[in-house]
């Protein structure tokens, strides 16, 4: 038995205890925005945000995460209003995806705890791997949302064409009891 909050839900699962988060998130959350890349802690595509700081969620079991607080892409934001997502959409970021949302959930720990890093910073934050080599986008949008959350830019451009708001907000899956 192992009981934590998700999303801000309590959640109960009846699961083995090592069991990694990873696949309690995705397999009996149906919180599949995280994702599998290397399970062995290196690519950074699993990660999530458990109490302010960015884990990979395919290197801790579910027993680790008892009593803790986790956050994953899903309840980051419902509508795009995420400064880090205003600003990957701005600086038209992902190329395949795959890597993105542990880079977003990576932005968002960091940009919590420094609201202006340089570049060097973010370097030494953000060691998630990106297949498609989108490294100095990801550093552009950090800066961006950094602009974004002191309030020095707005950003008011639409969705991508084809997906509105209320699209996005549908397909955020339910998050289902274990
Ligand atoms: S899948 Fe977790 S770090 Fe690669
Ligand atoms: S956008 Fe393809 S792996 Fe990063």
């Amino acid at each position: 038995m192992t009981r934590f909050t998700v999303n801000d839900r309590p959640i109960h699962y009846r699961m083995d205890p090592d069991t990694p988060l990873l696949w309690a998130l995705r397999d009996a959350s149906n919180l599949t925005g995280t994702k599998y890349g290397c399970g062995t802690g290196d690519c950074g595509a699993c990660t999530v945000d458990i109490d302010g700081e960015a884990v990979r969620s395919c290197r801790i079991s579910i027993a680790e995460c008892e009593g803790r607080f986790v956050t994953t892409i899903e309840a980051l934001s419902t509508d795009r209003s995420h400064p880090v997502q205003q600003a990957w959409v701005a600086e038209n970021l992902p190329q395949c995806g795959y890597c993105q949302p542990g880079m977003i959930m990576a932005a968002s720990v960091l940009l919590r705890k420094n609201r202006s890093p340089s570049d060097e910073q973010i370097d030494a934050a953000i060691t998630n791997i990106c297949r498609c080599g989108t490294y100095p986008r990801i550093r552009a949008a950090i800066r961006r949302a950094a602009k974004i959350m002191a309030g020095d830019e707005t950003i008011s451009s639409a969705p991508p064409s084809g997906i509105t708001p209320a699209d996005a907000a549908r397909s955020v899956p339910a998050l289902r009891e274990p």
